[in-house]
């Protein structure tokens, strides 16, 4: 029985992070549509959360590395009860560059940068038209590492990825009601870890954070209007002060000439003019 918020997609549902989202959202009234590869867990999940909760479960068995199986996704998100989509799905191939298998490494940039694009792009147009509904993206603090990467690099890029797409759509869609957040969890206790090869239990254990409390920290911001959310990120005022930072480069990075230091000097010590400083 719907409580009246709507449905909410959740991608790759049968695990983790997105097993727990399915899990809060039932218990505040949405429907769902449980997305991922594993059935028998999507059936397990959806039979609890059906006694348990009550509202509607439906499940789509989805492979998204699969072309088929993405455009069965989208043509569900297209229908108009459809309120948040959850783009959550995701791997971590783990290891130096070099030495990555490039399989490997396309179908992690194909299911965290790519699907997570084309199910958001899918979903949109209808929140829009609705004036209503969110889409959450789960990324990682890995996006903002720069240059020290954790797990892989390709992996931060991905996730870095999906932090710029979810700002950027955020301030496209805000005028239409529709709300865009991006979660970026710290180290959080699901099977991600032992998938890619890795050993949670050989990191400090005061930087890993159960899954649960994750994602109603992420909800909570959610609640409170966030477009950004750090779970463990104790003080917000500094992820303010890092993207105020970034704000005052702007005025300043797209100029006529080049700035100073990059105008050619010759042997003999004087500075040549810009290209735009010749005259003929
Ligand atoms: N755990 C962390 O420390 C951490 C930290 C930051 C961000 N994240 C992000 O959180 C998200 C969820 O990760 P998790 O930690 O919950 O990992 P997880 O426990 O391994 O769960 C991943 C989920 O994605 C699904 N999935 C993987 N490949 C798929 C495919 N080809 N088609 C459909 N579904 C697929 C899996 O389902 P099936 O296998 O049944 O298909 C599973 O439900 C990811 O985007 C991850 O990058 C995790």
């Amino acid at each position: 029985m719907s409580k009246g918020q709507g449905t909410a997609l959740v991608t790759g549902a049968s695990a983790g992070i997105g097993a727990v989202y399915a899990d809060r959202l039932a218990r505040r009234g949405y429907d769902l549509v449980l997305v991922a590869r594993d059935e028998a867990k999507l059936k397990a999940l959806m039979a609890r959360l059906v006694a348990e909760t009550g509202v509607k479960v439906e499940i789509l068995r989805a492979d998204l590395a699969n072309a088929d199986d993405i455009r069965k996704v989208e043509t569900r998100l297209y229908s108009d009860d459809i309120t948040m989509l959850v783009n959550n799905a995701g791997i971590a191939v783990a290891g130096p560059t070099i030495a990555m298998n490039s399989e490997r490494l396309d179908a992690m940039i194909q299911l965290n940068v790519v699907v997570a694009t084309r199910l958001a792009r899918a979903v949109a147009p209808g929140l829009a038209q609705r004036r209503k509904g969110d889409i959450v993206n789960i990324a990682s603090v890995v996006a903002i590492r720069g240059d020290q990467p954790a797990i892989s690099v390709g992996y931060g890029a991905s996730k870095a990825y999906l932090l710029a797409f979810s700002e950027g759509l955020d301030s496209e869609l805000a005028p239409y009601g529709v709300r865009v957040q991006a979660v970026l969890p710290g180290v959080t206790r699901t099977e991600l870890w032992e998938k890619g090869g890795l050993d949670i239990n050989a990191l400090p254990q005061d930087i890993v954070m159960e899954t649960g409390d994750m994602v109603d920290a992420a909800l909570v911001g959610l609640d409170q209007g966030e477009r950004v959310t750090i779970p463990a990120l104790p003080d917000v005022s500094d992820w303010v002060a890092f993207k105020t930072a970034r704000a005052a480069l702007l005025p300043n990075v797209s100029h006529r000439l080049p700035a100073e230091r990059y105008r050619r000097t010759s042997a003999d010590g004087v500075r040549q003019p810009g290209r735009g400083e010749h005259n003929g």
